[in-house]
Order: C-alpha cells, then sequence, then structure tokens
C-alpha cells in the first residue's frame, strides 16, 4: 500500500483499531468516538502531542513495556522436552491432507509464577505446542514433565496435571457453551474438587465474578448476552477459579479491541500477581507480549529459534527470525522511529497536496 501511493498516487483510507501499524504507515489520522470525528491531525503530531482526551485515552491504552520481575529460582514447574508433534495424512482423494511435522523437537522449561510468551509466525506451531502441552494432542515423541512427574494420561501426574493446568483460547464465543448460563460454566470448572459443598462451590463462583470484575448477576446470563470482553472474563474466571498452578492462554486479546484489550491484560496481570499462576502466553501480538512476559520463546516452522528474557529478546534479538519479526510487528515505541526512516526515503507530503 506504501508503494502504490508512493508510486501512483493513489489515496488510501485505512480503517484500523491497530495503532502502532497506522502511526507507522499513515499521513494524517482521524480520530473517532460515538459517530464523531474528535481529532485528526498528521499522524506524528497526532501521536506525540494528541490534544483530545479520548485521543489520550486510546494512546494510553497501548500496550506498553512492563517491569522486570524478579522470578526466584526454582525447579521447572513445567519441563518439555524433545516434544516431536507429526500430524497424520488424512483426508480423501479430494481433500488430502499430507502429513506434518508440527513440532520438530522443543525444549522448554517455565518457572513457578513466570510468563512465558511463545511468538512466531501463523503456522509456526504455537497452538499446536500450547494444546500438546495442555495435554489435548498426543505427541508422537518426547516428553511433558508437570512438577517432575509425568503427565500421560491414566499415569499418576495426570490427574494432578488436570486440576492445576488450565488453558484460554482465543475466542471465548466457542470455548463456552453456548446454552451454559455463566454460574453453570464456572461451576463445572469446579466439578471434581475435593470437599466443596453447594454453599462453598456458590461462594467461589461468586468470589471469582468479583476478581474479573463481573457483577454478580451474569450467573444467570448466557454467553450471547455478553460483550466479547466480559465473555473473555467468564473464560478467565472458568480457569482460575481452582486456583490452578499454570495457565495456557492461546491468543486471549487478539479478538477484542484495544481499550478492551488493555482492560483484559490489566485484569490478567493483576490475578497473575496475586495468585502466582505460571503461564504459557501464545500471541503473534508482540506488543502484547512486551507488556505482560517475563521470558520470550520465538518459534519457527516447528522449532524454537531463540528464548530469553523478554528485554534481551526485544533489545538484543540474536536470530535473524526473531529480528524480521520485531521489525514486521510496529509497537507504539518503534513506530514513529520506523517511520522517521522510511521517511528521509522519499519526501513527505503536506495534508494539503493530500487532501483530495
Ligand atoms: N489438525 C491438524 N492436522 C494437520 N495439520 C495441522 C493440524 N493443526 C495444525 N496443523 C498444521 O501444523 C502447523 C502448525 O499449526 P499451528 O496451528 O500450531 O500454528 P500457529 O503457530 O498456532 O499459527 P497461528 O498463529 O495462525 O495460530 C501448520 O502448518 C498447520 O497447518
Ligand atoms: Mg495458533
Amino acid at each position: 500500500m506504501v508503494e502504490l501511493t508512493r508510486d501512483h498516487g493513489t489515496a488510501v483510507l485505512m480503517i484500523s483499531h491497530d495503532l502502532p501499524m497506522v502511526a507507522r504507515y499513515t499521513d494524517r489520522m482521524v480520530v473517532m468516538h460515538h459517530g464523531r470525528i474528535v481529532e485528526s491531525n498528521r499522524t506524528a503530531a497526532l501521536v506525540k502531542a494528541p490534544r483530545e482526551d479520548y485521543t489520550r485515552k486510546l494512546l494510553a491504552a497501548m500496550p506498553h513495556r512492563g517491569p522486570v520481575r524478579e522470578i526466584p529460582r526454582a525447579d521447572p514447574i513445567l519441563e518439555v522436552d524433545g516434544l516431536v508433534l507429526d500430524f497424520p495424512a488424512s483426508g480423501g482423494l479430494l481433500s488430502r491432507r499430507a502429513g506434518k511435522r508440527a513440532l520438530k523437537g522443543i525444549d522448554l522449561r517455565i518457572a513457578p509464577g513466570e510468563v512465558v510468551a511463545l511468538v512466531g509466525g501463523s503456522g509456526s506451531g504455537k497452538t499446536t505446542l500450547g494444546r500438546a502441552i495442555a495435554g489435548l494432542l498426543q505427541p508422537t515423541g518426547g516428553r511433558i514433565l508437570f512438577e517432575g512427574k509425568g503427565i500421560a494420561r491414566r499415569s499418576e501426574g495426570w490427574a494432578r496435571y488436570r486440576a492445576q493446568c488450565q488453558m484460554v483460547f482465543q475466542d471465548p464465543a466457542s470455548s463456552l457453551d453456548p446454552r451454559m448460563t455463566v454460574g453453570a460454566s464456572i461451576a463445572e470448572a469446579l466439578i471434581g474438587m475435593p470437599g466443596l459443598g453447594a454453599a462453598e462451590r456458590r461462594r467461589r463462583i461468586l468470589e471469582v465474578l468479583e476478581e474479573v470484575s463481573l457483577p454478580a448477576e451474569v450467573v444467570l446470563r448466557y454467553p450471547h448476552e455478553l460483550s466479547g470482553g466480559q465473555r473473555q472474563r467468564v473464560a478467565i474466571a472458568r480457569a482460575v477459579v481452582r486456583r490452578p498452578a499454570f495457565i495456557i492462554a492461546d491468543e486471549p486479546v487478539s479478538a477484542l479491541d484495544v481499550t478492551v484489550r488493555a482492560q483484559i491484560l490489566e485484569l490478567f496481570a493483576q490475578l497473575q500477581s496475586r495468585h502466582g499462576f505460571s503461564c504459557l502466553f501464545i500471541s503473534h501480538d508482540l506488543g502484547v507480549v512486551e507488556q505482560i512476559a517475563d521470558r520470550v520463546i520465538v518459534m519457527h516452522h516447528g522449532e524454537i529459534v531463540e528464548q530469553g528474557t523478554r528485554n534481551d529478546v526485544f533489545d538484543r534479538p540474536l536470530h535473524d527470525y526473531t529480528r524480521e519479526l520485531l521489525a514486521a510487528a510496529p509497537r507504539m515505541a518503534n513506530a514513529l522511529a520506523l517511520r522517521a526512516e522510511a521517511d528521509t526515503r522519499h519526501t513527505e507530503r503536506t495534508p494539503e497536496a493530500m487532501a483530495l
């Protein structure tokens, strides 16, 4: 699109809630709120010095780098060694799907209380790894240890792992049962918890709803009666209600708009520091990762190409693929700099010249 505007003088109206992307690629920005234009200016000026409260709020909702946290040294809560996963060939004559090695020998460790982000391009194997670790996909080889014990089905470690490991998915509309009320959905997550009477169960449900900032009356509502952000709060409530030691979250905020995304990330960070669970946070949004991860693992074609602390990976990436990922994903911190670099290569146009 940049080339089109430059080489052919094509005008582009780009509609987006991705502010870093907009900051990097547009000349002028128009901010809308409740059907009105609240502010319009050259992009760099608007981003550096927003005049309206609403614009400031939008910019503040952009992910920003979180603090460096001390993770106490301890034995890993989760350990993955040489994990291999093959999807077998499938389908008939017309819908053949070739076999595929989706994970090619993955080694990783997660410490108690640590938030580890798993990043990588589409198809790199992030979801497959998350599902294999959750026990939802059977690996072809290698092993997964939770608190030092294997998690193979029906093994000694499996039952405990089932109770201690929870998953949150990208789309709560499909992960929540549409025929179940919010209360029933959360209650279901508590089934099999020893020594939990009806009164205690009810208390736990109301407590967790308060933790995720949902009013008590949502217990009687169905998922379709909630907004996307509220649904993701319910999915998070379901995941944390048993006080799990480990949560796998696969793109949990990718379907949400910027302000809701910021609220859910804030909620996640609060719950994580209150309860101290470990988390494997799968995301292709590097802005989000920069905000919440202690450590980052980069996947490419079924392999881990780089892993390190958040600051090391973002500030001193070692692998070419990591550099490519960082350059391709504008974050607020670097969007204007990348753009300034591009602008020196061709003269910027004035708003007057741009007005068609
Ligand atoms: N059920 C399946 N059968 C066969 N191949 C599969 C299956 N699920 C995933 N794959 C393949 O495995 C590879 C990894 O897919 P995966 O969904 O793990 O990627 P991802 O990193 O999560 O991508 P995205 O960012 O798009 O979510 C892809 O090549 C995909 O086509
Ligand atoms: Mg995925």
